[in-house]
């Protein structure tokens, strides 16, 4: 029995529990989950008619404050029995914060929204704080020598202003659209497959104007849910240099992508590349592992020159406590091979092409690991923090 007979509900006294179960209406729209469930909800005292809610919240100026308060008033206020609504915020400390956000990384986990993006493939991040590092020279190559090994390889240009991978692979081409979605341009590599996606391929003016705005305004959800990627066994995405929002926005959309900090020799680079590790972390996203590229040059009388220092690469695995997944030498061919539209790992008599192949095995070979809170991931955050405040990193 939910209502007396009556018509007026005047002499009904709401309950705790219903006025929870209205509550779960609530959503923080930034962590994606309701009020309750994400246990902001402190204290709920019912006096008569009167109901007081006190929410707290994840920081003092919250920006959402004013709408929580609204949508609390609406959902309790509109229970029987219930009269005035009262709503108190106040502030979490920082280990209820902690434990909100675990919470919201792990409903978000649990619940992540549908994307074209099939569940069986690994997502793969490939980031760094800063440009000209070799973020997509190293993606595209890494993609090649994964399809070389028979796999099917999504690559995804997420570098909106600057792209470069139409130019790296050498391709071009209009993305057609089927159903409302677009369709990825294919090449296939040995006996695999590439399946691309860049603005450069949007060639129409119009349309890609049409899509920059778009894709402006919600710039993952576009490449992830209106896309055809169809069976992939891994999507690479080659992000943009100074990525903060793109970082979130895969976060929310598919928590399980998995971050690859790339990083030049010099140690000051790791501090760029260690604050990407860090975005990563506060956007719940795991760092994989680190490669370094821009490493020594070798001439052709095998003398080998550290031309931008050396170890920066191994420094920072070690402090981010992950893996090196691979050097890459500075060497006029990768250039060369960008220009030509002709990867260095499509040719295993090119010089670098071995060491791509060994970065995808490594990639292929480590497991992805799955993120908890209380386990590695939150503590990789601190170790990294911990190594930039000591100024190691400097
Ligand atoms: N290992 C390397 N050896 C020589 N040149 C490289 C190497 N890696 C990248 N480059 C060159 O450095 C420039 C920047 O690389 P790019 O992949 O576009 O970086 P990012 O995507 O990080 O901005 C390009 O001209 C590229 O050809
Ligand atoms: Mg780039």
């Amino acid at each position: 029995m939910s209502r007396p007979d009556t018509p007026d509900d005047s002499d009904v006294t709401p309950t705790e529990d219903a006025i929870r179960a209205a509550l779960r209406n609530v959503m923080d729209p930034e962590l994606g989950a309701d009020i309750v469930e994400l246990g902001m909800v402190t204290a709920v005292r019912i006096d008569g008619s009167s109901v007081e809610v006190e929410v707290a919240l994840t920081i003092a100026g919250c920006p959402l404050r004013a709408q929580i308060q609204r949508d609390v008033d609406t959902h309790v206020g509109s229970l029987p029995g219930v009269g005035q609504v009262t709503v108190t915020t106040g502030v979490m400390d920082a280990a209820q914060k902690q434990a909100v956000m675990a919470r919201a990384r792990l409903l978000a986990r649990e619940d992540p929204p549908v994307t074209s993006v099939p569940d069986t493939a690994r997502v793969i991040a490939i980031a760094s704080g800063k440009g000209g590092v070799g973020k997509s020279s190293v993606t595209v190559n890494l993609a090649v020598a994964l399809a070389r090994r028979g796999l099917t390889v999504g690559v995804l240009d997420a570098d909106i202003w600057g792209f470069s991978v139409p130019r790296l692979l050498g391709m071009q081409g209009d993305v057609e659209a089927r159903e409302k979605k677009m369709v990825p341009l294919e090449r296939a590599i040995g006996p695999g497959m590439l399946r691309v996606l860049s603005m450069g391929f949007l060639a129409d003016e119009d349309q890609a104007i049409m899509w920059r705005g778009l894709i402006l305004n919600r710039a993952v959800q576009q490449f992830l849910e209106d896309v055809h990627w169809g069976d992939l066994d891994f999507l690479l995405i080659d992000m943009p240099p100074g990525t903060g929002d793109i970082q979130m926005g895969l976060a929310r959309m598919m928590p399980r992508t998995e971050v690859l900090v790339v990083t030049t020799p010099p140690l000051a680079a790791q501090k760029v590349a260690a604050r990407t590790a860090d975005m990563a972390r506060k956007g719940y996203l795991r760092v994989t592992g680190v490669i370094e590229n821009m490493s020594d040059f070798t001439c052709e009388h095998g003398t080998s020159y550290a031309l931008f220092g050396s170890g920066g690469g191994a420094r920072l695995a070690a402090d981010v406590g992950v893996p090196l997944l691979g050097s890459v030498p500075l060497h006029p061919s990768v250039a060369a091979g960008g220009d030509a539209g002709t990867p260095v790992a499509l040719d295993d008599n090119q010089p670098l092409a071995g060491e791509f192949a060994r970065i995808a095995a490594a990639l292929v070979a480590s497991p992805p690991a799955v993120v908890s809170m209380d386990g590695c991931s939150a503590r990789l955050l601190e170790r990294v923090e911990a190594a930039v405040a000591a100024g190691d990193l400097a």
